[in-house]
């Protein structure tokens, strides 16, 4: 197999009591820049602006005058300087100072100090505990880069920022580690969905998440093909059969720190794992198999949710299972028409062998509910090509057969940056997924998105299940806020952001009669 050269990794991050230009040895000073109060004055300088610009005998305001800065979002004005070993001043605008505002502006500050060694910064010295936690994981992932060079990574990100200005920087502690926290599964996520399938076959993936398990002390139980054959993993091993590199199913286990930790809620992720999807027999054209190698964006999303679930606290029980195989072409892959027997008995006719995600996924889900008594269940994939139609690139689609676990996800997402919007499980098109030879057709026609996510309800019972499909915002097309261009490991924050509340599982599914509505 060939080995992946060694990679950058993210800033590390400080806090100082200290405004920007007191602290010593610093390469970069950024600075806020507020947009103008009203129409008759000009933009405002932010905390350590005024002082910095004293300090350097440079008029900063003036500076923003002449360049006709806004003080929008992530607009950034670059004031070169030379004193000692300070280079630059940036001048960063914050807009209305949402935690949208400051992750962008974070970002944005990331991509103007690439190879820089530090920066001190006083932009999240105006903001609130979110505004806060928003500005390091949009500097950090604004920082994400992933390389194959020969001659080494074109960019690095920046060491080290300094978090200046803080009144009370030990209060601000736990704030900063849940933001590397979730910043640190974001990367993770978007890391594992950028590796190139000539290395990341689903062996590969599985030691990805053992080794995961072990640094950040989760239990940890891999299936090999064996295995899965034994215990009738029909999904799995049909779509994995052409590959030469066999499928895998991960289980991975969290669990609070807790007296009685077998009475907590428990709630399972379950993840597609498609180390490549070239479609099988129902083989994709070139351009749309380009970017398969992501096709285990959701498997990703699950392992770096799992390793992030301690350091932000997460209060309930939670059970990871990435569903992994590569969907190749061979004289031995399934073909139309095949039928296949899923985990606990189900049977799917193969009308196309692209619609494979649901095939894998349900045979963990039959799994999940059969022998895991789970409260509540989510799945995360890259399942259907009209998701993007429905929604376009920046929002992902999700569905739900229960209103709280819903709106949950609705408010996660938007909190943490990754929007996704409900979608309806319309009860009339179940006729679409209906088979002549079996219980299920994998291939129904019509609304795409929502005959996959009918095909899967299936295979969650009567427990609440949210199911995510993320393939619309799968890819960034280009830099944009904290997005880079390549595969973006979308939802990682979104669930981590749930599951660091409080009580993510409460409220949920107290009410049978509430469910069925949701799925009428
Ligand atoms: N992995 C694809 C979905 C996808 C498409 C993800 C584009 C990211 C970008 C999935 O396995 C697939 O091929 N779905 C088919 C289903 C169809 C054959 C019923 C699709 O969406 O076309
Ligand atoms: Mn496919
Ligand atoms: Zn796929």
């Amino acid at each position: 197999m060939p080995s992946l050269p060694a990679q950058v990794s993210p800033p590390e991050f400080a806090i100082s009591a200290n405004l920007p230009h007191e602290i010593n040895g610093v390469e970069v000073l950024a600075l806020p820049v507020l947009p103008a109060p009203d129409e008759d004055s000009s933009v405002v300088l932010g905390p350590g602006a005024e002082e910095a610009a004293e300090a350097l005998g440079i008029d900063l305001l003036a500076v923003l005058e002449t360049t006709g800065a806004t003080g929008r979002t992530g607009e950034v004005t670059r004031v070169p300087v030379v004193e000692g070993e300070l280079a630059l001043v940036l001048l960063v605008g914050v807009g209305q100072q949402t935690a949208t505002d400051f992750r962008r502006a974070g970002a944005a500050l990331a991509r103007a100090v690439k190879d820089r060694a530090s920066v001190a910064s006083s932009i999240s010295a105006i903001a609130e505990d979110d505004g806060f936690e928003a500005f390091v994981v949009g500097t950090m992932l604004g920082s994400f880069g992933f390389h194959w060079r020969s001659a080494g990574p074109k960019e690095r990100p920046v060491r080290q920022v300094v978090l200046a200005g803080v009144a009370d920087a030990d209060a601000l502690r736990p704030a900063l580690a849940t933001a590397l926290a979730i910043g640190g599964a974001g990367w993770r996520a978007r890391m594992l969905a950028t590796v190139p399938s000539n290395v990341k076959n689903p062996a590969w993936l599985a030691d990805q998440a053992v080794e995961v398990a072990g640094l950040s002390g989760l239990e940890v139980k891999v299936w090999d093909e064996d295995d899965l054959a034994e215990q009738g993993f029909g999904g799995l091993l049909a779509v994995g059969r052409a590959s030469t590199t066999p499928p895998r199913l991960v289980q991975l286990e969290y669990s609070p720190v807790s007296d009685s930790p077998e009475e907590l809620p428990r709630l399972v992720l379950v993840g597609k794992g498609i180390t490549f999807d070239t479609g099988g027999l129902s083989i994709k054209p070139a351009e749309g198999m380009v970017n398969m190698k992501r096709d285990m964006t959701g498997a990703a999303v699950v392992l770096a949710t799992m390793a992030a679930l301690s350091d932000v606290g997460c209060p309930v029980r939670v059970t990871g299972l990435l569903a992994i195989a590569e969907n190749a072409v061979g004289g031995d892959a399934m073909r139309p028409g095949d039928v296949i027997r899923h985990f606990g008995g189900r049977t799917s006719e193969v009308n196309n062998t692209d619609a494979e995600g649901r095939l894998v996924l349900a045979d963990a889900m039959a799994y999940a509910v059969a022998e895991l008594a789970p409260d509540v269940l989510v799945d995360v994939a890259t399942l259907t090509g009209a998701m993007k139609v429905a929604l376009g690139v920046q929002t992902g689609g999700f569905f739900a057969n229960d209103q709280a676990l819903a709106d949950k996800v609705s408010a996660a997402g938007d909190a943490a940056g990754e929007p996704v919007w409900r979608m309806p499980l319309v009860a009339d098109y179940e006729e679409k997924i209906a088979s002549k030879v079996a219980d299920g057709d994998n291939a129904a026609g019509g609304a795409g998105a929502i005959t996959a996510a009918l095909f899967l309800q299936h295979f969650a019972g009567d427990v609440p299940w949210a199911h995510l499909d993320i393939a619309s915002v799968g890819d960034s097309a280009s830099d944009r806020h904290e997005w880079t261009a390549g595969p973006t490991g979308f939802g990682a924050r979104l669930l981590l952001q749930w599951l660091r509340s409080e009580a993510p599982l409460d409220d949920i599914a107290r009410d049978r009669a509430a469910r069925d509505r949701a799925a009428r």
